[in-house]
This record gives structure tokens, C-alpha cells and sequence, in this order.
């Protein structure tokens, strides 16, 4: 295991709803499992004036009330400065170095970035301004929370912003997906088995489905939402690199700028979306208001914080193709959406048909493929489809499950990604963490959809019924596989019923 240096991390947007339901309650969680070392301290930064005690009392808010809670929290300060004055970032080198005195620790530092987007060139400069990013006394690291940019052009000025100020070493970009067990596992499926590799490839897949459902609509994030829409909140980073860590070579080794290179690489092999091609190869779709077991469910443009004749999509789909050795002539389809009837995240394997049928099938369908589906979330798992002899008489097919469930290793405790990453980053490895080049490549991919969107009003935005599985349009996209998309529904091995609410 990886020796944790002590250490200061400082959350900028402390006073933020992530500060407080996602990243004190993995760090406590860290500090639990005694992985933090010591010493260390949190601090907590940002406008609004408060104390170290009422910021520890918010603090509480989210993490189990027992007696280490106390000890936890003795860690946790506050200094409030006005983050976008230079001034005031005097103040702050300060407070760490009255903090790295009382810890009487090196000034190893993490920077966390989880402030409004329009922050995050702002803040490094002036950290910058103060030697805040000098890594002679301690290390010094940012993570940088998404959105990274809002497009090709901003992400580009964004990591050219802050590598005036950190190096790339220095630079954590989150993407949360990567920071999922199950995203990992991944990985150790398709690299620590010799079952699968040699059928990872055009021979033997037919095409491959990337689902990330999600039954909560926008909540109280309409405002931001509206501004984004699912294929940059969604499909633009966390899918992409789904599709980076399915698609990609085996690397050399497990680190950081090994894998990263073959995520890059898939990235680079991408077909680039033509302009005039468009509309075969994506489907965007806005929930409307419904009916669902007999409520009243509002649709999209009557969220709050939502313009009325908003177009902004809360569903996209997309087929696109990796033109490589491994994976020529196969289309990849991803999709994600807000008021789908579950939350699922998967993804599908589809395998080919074996080329001869010789036996009866009683589902009708002759030979069915095999399907191999690994679960993200939730029911964490891996379901393989196979056919198998029905007991009885003739040689009748029944697809069976084989499946394996993480909550079956109920020993094993899963960390949350936002614990894994803080970790990782405090360690120094970035493995799970989308390089510079990574991020601006897959805004690069999805930058056509974007211009077009802009530009062309007349591109179809299809309204689907809250709780159903999005605009019947995104069937077309992928009608020409005998096994359309697979419907996830809550638990994995339920498959292939069609979820309702
Ligand atoms: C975030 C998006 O990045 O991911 C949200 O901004 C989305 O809109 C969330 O709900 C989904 O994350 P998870 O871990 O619940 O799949």
C-alpha cells in the first residue's frame, strides 16, 4: 500500500453542497479506515464569513453521529476570503502556514477546485501569485472539479491557463466515473483474464451498448442544467471515458501515462461526426410532463430555473466508431437521460452469432447471441448471457444467466469513487484522473453535435414521457441490431424486462 504523506487539503467552495454531502463524508470515511496519516487538517474555503465551529457544525451534516465524528472534525477549519482578489490569497498563505506550523507538518497541499466553473483559471493564478504552486517545501496538487470547459475551444483555454501556473503533474482532472469499483474492475476483467482479450475485437463483438439511465430528473439544478444539457453533463466525460476504458489496448503497465496514452489513443481513432451525417448518428430528446402510477410528474420545461421553451436535451444517444485494428466496422452506441424509468448504468457487450444454428431455440430466435454485461451501478456486477440446453427432450436453447454480484463479496468494503480519487490524490496517482489531452480530445469529438445544436434549430429535439425510456427516434439509431437496446432495470439479473416506474 502507498504511504500517505501528511498533509493539508484546502476546499475552495467549502461553503458548496459537494463540500458537505460528497467530500467531507470520503474524507471522514479515509480518516475511518486510518488511510489519511497524520498529521493532517482540512480547510475550508470560501466568501461567506463564518467561523471554524459553525463550519465544523455544517460539516456534521452528512457524516454518522458517533464519537470519532468528534475527533474528525477537530481537524476541519475556515477562512473566508473573496476568492476572486488577489489580496486576499496573502491571507490565506497565512493561515495555511500557521496551520502547517501547528501541524508542524511539511507543506504538502492539495488544492480542491470545487467552486463555480468561471474559478478555476482564477484561483491557480493567484495561488500562484503567493508560491502556493512551489513545490519545494511539500507537494502541491489542484483537482479540478467539471465542468472542464463548455466546449473544445474553452477546454483548451482552460488547461493552457493553468499550466501557466501547475504542471500537468500537478493537475487532477475529476471525472467521478473513473472513480467508481466497478469502472476499475474493468480494467482487472478484461486485463487480468485470458478469457476475454482475444475476443475483444471486431471478430467476435457485433457492436456495444453504454447506458447511463438515470430516474431523478434536473432537482433543484435546473439553472445549471439548462446551461449544460445531458451530452455535456454526461456524455461528452463520464460516457467517453467509459468508452475510452472498453475500447482500449492493453497498457504497458497499471499507471497513470501508460493508460492514459490508450485512452487517448481510442480517443484519436474516433470517426470523426460529419456535419451532414448528424442526424443518423445522434438523438437528443427533452422529458414532457406524464402521468406515472397515477401522479402528475412535471416535464423538463416546467423545472424550476428552467426556461419555458428551453431546448436544451435531457437524453442523448449517439453511435459512433473507433476506426482501428480491433475494432473496424463496429458501432459503439452510448446513451444517458434524466426521467428514464431506473437507474442503470451498463455496459453491453454484444457478441456475434456463431455462424451455424443448429439447434431449436425457445425463445423463438434462433442462436441467440451471447451478451456479456458489466454493471456499473446499481447491483454492481457482471451478467454473461449464454444459451444452454433446456432439460427434456431435443435440443432446445434457453438463454441462461451467469452472474456475479459485488454485494456477494460482503466482506469487501466498497470506498466511494469521491474517496478513491481524494486518496489517489493525496498519494500522487493520477491513474484515475483524465489527463489534459484526454479531456480536450473527447470535447473535440463531440464539438460537431454542439455547432450543429447551435446552429441549426431545425435539428429534432424529440419529447419523451417522463419515466419512459427516452424518444422512440433512439431505436432507429440502432434498429439494424437484431437486439435493439437492452433495457436495464434496477437489479442486473432482471434483465430484459422493460422497466416502468
Ligand atoms: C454528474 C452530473 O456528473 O453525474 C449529474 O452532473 C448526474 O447530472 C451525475 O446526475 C450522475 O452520477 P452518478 O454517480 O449518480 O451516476
Amino acid at each position: 500500500m502507498k504511504k500517505t504523506e501528511p498533509h493539508i487539503v484546502v476546499i475552495f467552495g467549502a461553503s458548496g453542497d459537494l463540500t458537505k454531502r460528497k467530500l467531507i463524508p470520503a474524507i471522514y470515511n479515509l480518516h475511518q479506515q486510518n488511510l489519511l496519516g497524520h498529521p493532517f487538517a482540512i480547510l475550508g474555503v470560501s466568501r461567506t464569513a463564518m467561523t471554524d465551529e459553525v463550519f465544523r457544525k455544517r460539516m456534521m451534516e452528512f457524516l454518522p453521529e458517533d464519537k470519532t465524528r468528534e475527533d474528525f472534525i477537530s481537524h476541519l477549519h475556515y477562512e473566508s476570503i473573496q476568492t476572486s482578489e488577489k489580496e486576499d490569497y496573502a491571507k490565506l498563505k497565512d493561515k495555511i502556514d500557521a496551520l502547517k506550523k501547528e501541524l508542524n507538518a511539511p507543506a504538502n497541499i492539495l488544492f480542491y477546485l470545487s467552486t463555480p466553473p468561471n474559478m478555476y483559471s482564477i484561483i491557480p493564478n493567484y495561488l500562484a501569485s503567493v508560491g502556493l504552486n512551489n513545490e519545494n517545501d511539500g507537494f502541491k496538487r489542484l483537482i479540478v472539479e467539471k465542468p472542464f470547459g463548455t466546449n473544445f475551444e474553452s477546454a483548451k483555454l482552460l488547461n493552457k491557463d493553468l499550466l501557466k501556473y501547475f504542471a500537468e503533474e500537478q493537475i487532477y482532472r475529476i471525472d467521478h466515473y473513473l472513480g467508481k469499483e466497478t469502472v476499475q474492475n474493468l480494467l482487472v476483467l478484461r486485463f487480468a483474464n485470458s478469457l476475454w482479450e482475444p475476443l475483444w475485437n471486431h471478430k467476435y463483438i457485433d457492436h456495444i451498448q453504454i447506458t447511463s439511465a438515470e430516474k431523478l430528473g434536473v432537482e433543484q439544478r435546473g439553472g445549471y442544467y439548462d446551461q449544460s444539457g445531458a451530452f455535456k453533463d454526461m456524455l461528452q466525460n463520464h460516457l467517453m471515458q467509459l468508452v475510452g476504458l472498453v475500447a482500449m489496448e492493453p497498457p504497458t503497465v497499471i499507471e497513470a501515462d501508460a493508460i492514459r496514452n490508450e485512452v487517448l489513443k481510442v480517443f484519436q481513432s474516433i470517426r470523426p461526426l460529419q456535419k451532414e451525417t448528424l442526424s443518423e448518428s445522434v438523438v437528443r430528446g427533452q422529458y414532457t410532463s406524464s402521468s406515472i402510477k397515477g401522479e402528475e410528474v412535471k416535464g423538463y420545461r416546467e423545472e424550476e430555473g428552467v426556461n419555458p421553451e428551453s431546448r436544451t436535451e435531457t437524453f442523448a444517444a449517439m453511435k459512433l466508431h473507433i476506426d482501428n485494428w480491433r475494432w473496424g466496422g463496429i458501432p459503439f452506441y452510448i446513451r444517458t437521460g434524466k426521467k428514464l424509468p431506473t437507474r442503470a448504468t451498463e455496459i453491453v457487450i454484444n457478441f456475434k452469432p456463431t455462424p451455424h444454428h443448429l439447434f431449436d431455440s425457445v425463445e423463438g430466435v434462433q442462436n441467440k447471441p451471447n451478451q456479456l454485461i458489466i454493471r456499473i451501478q446499481p447491483d454492481e456486477g457482471i451478467l454473461l448471457k449464454v444459451g444452454l440446453k433446456e432439460p427434456g427432450a431435443g435440443f432446445n436453447v434457453k438463454t441462461v444467466n451467469l452472474d456475479f454480484h459485488y454485494s456477494d463479496l460482503s466482506d469487501s468494503y466498497v470506498p466511494t469513487a469521491y474517496e478513491r480519487l481524494l486518496l489517489d490524490c493525496i498519494q500522487g496517482d493520477a491513474t484515475l484522473y483524465a489527463r489534459g489531452d484526454n479531456v480536450e480530445k473527447a470535447w473535440e469529438i463531440v464539438q460537431p453535435v454542439l455547432d450543429e445544436w447551435e446552429n441549426n434549430s431545425e435539428f429534432p429535439l424529440h419529447g419523451y414521457p417522463a419515466g419512459s425510456w427516452g424518444p422512440l427516434e433512439s431505436e432507429s439509431l440502432i434498429s439494424n441490431h437484431e437486439s435493439g437496446w437492452r433495457y436495464p432495470c434496477k437489479n442486473l439479473s432482471n434483465d430484459g424486462e422493460y422497466c416502468e416506474l
